[in-house]
C-alpha cells in the first residue's frame, strides 16, 4: 500500500466512482468528493484503501477552495477533476441558472483545483492531475449541447497547454485530459439526453484513463472509433464538422 492519496471529484457515480477504485486497487488512499454522501459512503465501503469523504458542491466555488484547504497537509499525488454535467438543449431557451452552474462546475472549480494541487506538486516535483474532458472538446462547436461543448473545449486546451508549461519547466508532474466518447454512467439523465452513439463501459473508461494517466499521455482517447474521430477532428473543416455535431446532437432528443 502506497502512503500517497488520490482526490477525485464526481466519485459518487460513473466514471469518477470506477477511477476512484481503480486507483484504490492501485494502493492510492482515497479522498471522495461530490454531494451525495450516502453513494460515496457506499463506495468507501467497495474498495480496500482508506477514503476520506469529502461532501461539496463545486459550483459553489468557496466549496472548491474548502477541498483544497481540507486535505491540504495530507499526501495528495493524484488529483482526478471528474466532476461535470452536460445539458442538452437549444441555446435560445436552455436555463441560464443551470449553464452558470456548469461553467462553474466544468470549468471554474476544475480550474481552481488544478491551479492549487498542480502548485503544490511542482513544489514537491511530484503528482499527476487527470481533467476529465471528453471528445466534445476536441470538436469545434456542439449545437445543441453549445455550453457543455465550450465547457470541454477549455478543459482540452488548459490541461495540454499546462502539461507543455511542466515539461518546458523540466518538472515531473503531469496533466492528461481524459476525452471519452458516450459512456454508459448517470450523464444522459442528468443532462436530458440519449446516446446517438454506442457507449463503453464506465469501468473500460476509467481503466484506459488511468493506465495512460501514468504513461504520461496527454490526450487520452479510449476506443480506436473515437481515435478516429479525433484524427477527422483535425483534419476536416470546423463547418462541416459543426453540422456533424449539431445533427449527432438532434438525435439525442
Ligand atoms: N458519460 C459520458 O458519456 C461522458 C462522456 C465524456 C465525458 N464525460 C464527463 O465525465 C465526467 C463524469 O461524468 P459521468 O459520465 O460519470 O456522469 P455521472 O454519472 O452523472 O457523474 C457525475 C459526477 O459529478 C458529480 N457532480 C455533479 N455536480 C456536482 C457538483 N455541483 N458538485 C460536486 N460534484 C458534482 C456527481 O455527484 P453528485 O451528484 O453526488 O454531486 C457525480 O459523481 C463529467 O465531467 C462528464 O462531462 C462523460
Amino acid at each position: 500500500m502506497k502512503n500517497e492519496v488520490a482526490v477525485i471529484t464526481g466519485a459518487s457515480s460513473g466514471i469518477g466512482r470506477e477511477i476512484a477504485k481503480n486507483l484504490s486497487k492501485r494502493g492510492y488512499n482515497l479522498v471522495l468528493v461530490a454531494r451525495r454522501e450516502d453513494r460515496l459512503e457506499e463506495l468507501a465501503k467497495e474498495v480496500d484503501t482508506h477514503c476520506q469523504i469529502i461532501t461539496a458542491d463545486l459550483a459553489n466555488l468557496s466549496e472548491a477552495h474548502g477541498l483544497h484547504e481540507t486535505v491540504q497537509d495530507q499526501n495528495v499525488t493524484v488529483l482526478v477533476n471528474c466532476a461535470g454535467f452536460g445539458l442538452l438543449g437549444d441555446f435560445a431557451t436552455t436555463e441560464l441558472d443551470r449553464e452558470i452552474d456548469m461553467i462553474n462546475l466544468n470549468i471554474s472549480a476544475l480550474h481552481i483545483l488544478t491551479k492549487l494541487f498542480l502548485q503544490d506538486f511542482i513544489e514537491k516535483d511530484k503528482g499527476h492531475i487527470l481533467n476529465v474532458a471528453s471528445i466534445a472538446g476536441l470538436l469545434p462547436a456542439g449545437p445543441y449541447m453549445a455550453t457543455y461543448y465550450a465547457t470541454k473545449a477549455y478543459v482540452v486546451s488548459l490541461t495540454q497547454a499546462i502539461n507543455q508549461e511542466l515539461k518546458n519547466r523540466d518538472s515531473q508532474v503531469r496533466a492528461s485530459a481524459l476525452c471519452p466518447g458516450p459512456v454508459d454512467t448517470e450523464f444522459n439523465e442528468v443532462a436530458g439526453a440519449s446516446f446517438a452513439l454506442a457507449s463503453i463501459t464506465a469501468e473500460e473508461c476509467a481503466r484506459y484513463g488511468v493506465r495512460n494517466l501514468f504513461n504520461n499521455k496527454v490526450l487520452i482517447i479510449p476506443g480506436a472509433n473515437l481515435k478516429v474521430a479525433a484524427v477527422i477532428a483535425k483534419i476536416a473543416p470546423r463547418s462541416l464538422l459543426v453540422k456533424i455535431a449539431g445533427h449527432q446532437q438532434k438525435r439525442k432528443h
